[in-house]
């Protein structure tokens, strides 16, 4: 792989921060569309359409265990003791959230005091930004490597704009460019930057390793926390569990580092209903794979759909894809092409390095085929 120069970065001051941008609700679409609300399909946000089938019949069979008067266990015990056995980890060294996004909040909380400095490398998941600025830390964003190296690290540039931070941003694989770091890449940027930590005399930056899409790989680097003792890792049942309504995500680290986070968690965020059901879904054998093997072959199916049709997708290992349009204005009219027929496509600001692009989150059949029939019909009309 073609390495650039240290690369250019971009350093934002302590700003109020952006928040995080949504498209439309389905509500939105279907009024300003006039398209019946179940005609909206939304491949925007990396979910699945369909929770597993384990899930769907303890809550139809209303076999679930549901006081709903208390609040949940304070340590969340069975969905801890079942997200451990799942992960390989200890139980002290797993964090609840509600969703990873509560866990990434809870880590700003508990890393980035008044002052700090973060390095994101860019373009990536847009929360990371979000929360470092609603802490007032100073963003050092440093770019990718191009379209041609699969967007990968900057390995150089990062470790050198570490060099003064508390925290780095890290995401594999990474969203919105939906493919995992080259092998070995993380680790040397680890090994890299404990040894800047040590030659400076200063402690190593925290670094968050965001493993929301992992499972698409089936690797993992949560064998890395007792290696480089600042690493917590991501994971959520979003993705690949296809339960993003249960808003439920762990932090995995050493326990020590778990420790430093616990007293930054909100007391019972996760509803007892999504604590009880995520611990049975992580305790089945199957579902893992069974999710991993259907999304593998529809997003093969719509990325050679969208290709036939005369687009140009990026390679991705996860359940959305990336989609070159050349030109920013290209994309935006696209877009709203895709909008009037109802299905909602991730789209990036005329300012972001991906203004070109969509990100298209692979569906089911059904709503995949509807897709690829409009992006025929609109190339057709173009
Ligand atoms: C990289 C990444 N991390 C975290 C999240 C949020 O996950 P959750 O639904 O668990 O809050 C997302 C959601 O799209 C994501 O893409």
């Amino acid at each position: 792989m073609s390495r650039s120069p240290v690369t250019a970065v971009t350093f934002a001051s302590p700003t109020a921060p952006a928040g995080y941008a949504w498209e439309a609700t389905s509500e939105a679409v279907a009024a300003r569309y006039g398209i019946p609300i179940e005609r909206v399909a939304r491949f925007d946000l990396n979910t699945a359409p369909a929770p597993p089938e384990l899930a769907m019949r303890l809550l139809q069979a209303g076999r679930l265990d549901l006081p709903l008067s208390e609040y949940p266990a304070s340590d969340y015990r069975r969905l801890v003791i079942a997200a451990a056995a799942r992960y390989g980890v200890g139980t002290d060294e797993l964090l609840v959230g509600a969703g990873a996004d509560e866990v990434l909040d809870v880590i700003g909380k508990a890393f980035l005091p008044e002052g700090s400095t973060v390095v994101l490398p860019t373009p990536t998941y847009a929360m990371y930004r979000v929360l470092s600025e609603q802490r007032r830390a100073t963003v050092v964003a440093v770019p990718r490597l191009g379209p041609a190296d699969g967007f990968a690290l900057d390995i150089d540039a990062v470790r050198l704009a570490a060099a003064s931070a508390n925290l780095v941003w890290l995401c594999s694989p990474n969203n919105p460019t939906g493919l995992a770091e080259p092998p070995g890449t993380i680790e040397t940027l680890l090994a890299g930057l404990r040894a800047d930590a040590e030659d400076a005399g200063r402690p190593i930056p925290i670094v968050v390793l965001d493993e929301a899409y992992t499972e698409f790989t089936g690797a993992t680097l949560v064998g890395l926390r007792d290696v480089y003792p600042g690493l917590v890792v991501i994971r959520t049942l979003s993705k690949v569990y296809a339960l993003a309504g249960l808003r439920v995500g762990f932090a995995i680290a050493n326990s020590e580092l778990i420790a430093a986070l616990a007293p930054y968690r909100p007391p019972g965020s996760v509803a007892v209903a999504s604590a009880s059901l995520a611990a049975d879904v992580l305790a089945d054998p199957d579902i893992l794979a069974t999710h991993r093997t259907r999304v593998e072959a529809e997003r093969d199916r719509l990325g050679t759909g969208l290709r036939g049709a005369g687009w140009k997708v990026l390679p991705s290992v996860t359940n959305f894809l990336l989609v070159d349009l050349e030109a920013p204005e290209r994309a935006a009219a696209i877009a709203e092409g895709l909008l009037q027929r109802g299905l909602v496509p991730r789209t990036f600001p005329s300012d972001h390095p991906l203004a070109t692009y969509l990100r298209i989150t692979v569906r089911d059949l059904d709503q995949d085929d509807r897709l690829i029939e409009a992006v025929t019909s609109l190339l057709r009309e173009a």
